[in-house]
């Protein structure tokens, strides 16, 4: 059996309400025109999930960030696990660099959203990366690894983890790794003792300057499971060509 890459289309903080509903409806389009052989999940911002998940059933849905606190309590401006599945987010991102950068969020706070996730069978999509200053270093491999270490739970074994891995220095910068540097990097993953039990369960995709002409080649990578799409993925054009 073959499994269809993962398309996962980050729109980060962009679109209003309006013009979310109209991009998605252009979105369901080009699915049912293309047959596409790709999986697409879209991660709105999380205002939109309820009612893109109403108006597009078809349309699988994923948050970009979710609270660290899972029970409901005075946590003003937060959204738990449970308050997005509800709404019909079947994925999350966890992690995403831009939330490291900005929102000081630590390992440790990311393994713990990516528990709350779980538990409200919500499918975590874990993204890990290094800065151009740490690979230059040399000590990029042993970052990546305390990330995996500290934010991937083992115990229970999650029913499936998706990893994404976003080197910093490819996020919107036009910059993207060889093929065999996001291999080595995938290698990496999926031979970590800390992954071991968790290999059936865990995909791997990439992230960082993917666009209509770079991810064909990069669906070849070995082991690779999909890709995650920032600023392409809000361009008609491009998606549909990625989609195609
Ligand atoms: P980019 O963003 O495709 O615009 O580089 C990717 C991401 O931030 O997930």
């Amino acid at each position: 059996m073959t499994i269809s890459p993962l398309i996962i289309a980050n729109w980060k903080m962009h679109l209003t309400l309006k013009e979310a509903m109209a991009y998605a409806a252009k979105i369901e389009k080009i699915l049912e025109l293309q047959k596409s052989n790709k999986q697409l999940i879209i991660a709105p911002p999380s205002p939109f999930i309820a009612s893109l998940g109403e108006r597009f059933p078809k349309l699988q849905l994923c948050a970009q960030d979710l609270s660290i606190f899972d029970e409901d309590g005075p946590y003003t401006g937060e959204i738990s696990a449970k308050i997005l599945a509800s709404c019909g987010a079947k994925y999350s991102l966890i992690g995403h660099s831009e939330r490291r950068e900005y929102f000081d969020e630590t390992n440790v706070t990311i393994g713990k959203k990516v528990q709350n996730a779980i538990k409200h069978n919500i499918t975590p999509i874990i993204c890990i990366g290094e800065s151009l200053e740490c690979r230059q270093a040399g000590g990029f491999k042993d970052l990546l690894s305390y990330q995996i270490i500290s934010s991937v739970p083992t115990n229970p074994i999650p029913k499936e983890l998706i990893i994404a891995y976003e080197p910093l220095w490819s996020i919107g910068t036009g910059l993207v790794p060889s093929l065999d540097q996001i291999a080595e990097v995938f290698e990496l993953i999926l031979g970590h003792p800390h992954l071991k039990r968790l290999a059936k369960a865990c995909r791997l995709v990439y992230g960082g300057s993917v666009n209509s002409k770079n991810y064909q080649n990069l669906l070849s990578i070995k082991d690779i499971g999909g890709l995650l799409i920032g600023s392409a993925s809000l361009k008609e054009e491009e998606i549909t060509k990625i989609l195609n």
